[in-house]
């Protein structure tokens, strides 16, 4: 039986952490603020943004919600972009993706201040990260390294295989891996044998977006599995990209959804608003 890796109890670890900083930074009259942007109604961004709005109120930051609608123009879009870009009240700006159809995310995330991209998706921020000098880290994939280390589960030499090639999870993933020296493979849609490819890994990372995609036969006895789907299964019930049950029963730790890497990118990307703050006030 399989270690169930906590995300909300490591999650909660580093918030508190974030929180005792916080504290110290108000009584120097520097309070964090983050903005997030939401546009359209997808229920899911929504669940998303709500949670992030309460972490913040958590660790004692400013937050700010900007709800537009889906009828939202790109210049609307990136005229608020603009406006936070110079809002010295706040340190970080997220926008949620994926935007309504229409909209152009990529000059979205090209907009946003690199100082204030919290969530490591600009150009600039990911040819850092690429050369291993960085200020942020994505919050996903940093989450999931976070998880790793609190459970002292090493990567060096390891065999890591990451299904999924994502801008925001996949591909930085595979970059944080490799930074601790583990031996990575990034597999997708068109990968051949994907069976043959995820059964060699120490250390399986799921980012697809399809629930219970990742089946027992396809995980070596004794892997970590690390689940980042947030997925509905054929009950509209929640679950992830593995099927946890069966897995489970074969691997050696594993991460549940919920309460695995979800409360993990919240508690990171509470992090890199403290470090925003941190670094626009010379600190
Ligand atoms: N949509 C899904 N994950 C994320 C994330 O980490 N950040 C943003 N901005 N949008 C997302």
């Amino acid at each position: 039986m399989a270690i169930i890796i906590d995300g909300k109890k490591v999650s909660a670890e580093v918030k508190e952490q974030v929180r005792i900083e916080t504290e110290e930074l108000i009584k120097k009259g520097i309070k964090p603020g983050l903005a997030v942007i939401i546009v359209g109604d997808d229920p899911a961004s929504r669940v998303y943004v709500n949670n992030k709005k309460k972490a913040c109120e958590k660790v004692g930051f400013l937050s700010k919600e900007f709800a537009l609608p889906a009828t939202t123009t790109q210049e609307e879009l990136l005229a608020l972009v603009n406006e936070l870009n110079e809002d010295k009240e706040i340190n970080g700006i997220l926008c949620q993706l994926p935007l309504p159809k229409g909209l152009d995310e990529k000059a979205v995330i090209e907009a946003i201040s690199p100082l204030k991209d919290v969530d490591a998706f600009h150009a600039s921020n990911v040819g850092k990260i690429m050369i291993g000098d960085y200020d942020f880290l994505p919050c996903t994939p940093a989450g999931v390294m976070e998880m790793l280390h609190s459970y002292n589960i090493p990567v060096e030499g390891k065999e890591c295989v990451v299904i999924g090639r994502s801008n925001i999870v996949g591909k930085p993933m595979a970059m944080l891996l490799l930074h601790e020296n583990g031996t990575v493979t990034i597999t997708h849609s068109r990968t051949k044998n994907l069976k043959e490819v995820t059964k060699r890994a120490d250390i399986l990372v799921a980012a697809i977006g399809k629930p219970k995609f990742v089946t027992a036969d396809m995980v070596k006895e004794g892997a970590v599995v690390i689940d980042v789907g947030m997925d509905r299964d054929e009950n509209g019930k929640l679950c992830g990209d593995v099927d946890f049950e069966n897995v489970k029963e074969k691997c050696s730790a594993i991460t549940p959804v919920p309460g695995g890497v979800g409360p993990m990118t919240i508690a990171v990307l509470m992090k890199n608003t403290l470090k925003a703050c941190k670094i626009q006030n010379n600190l």
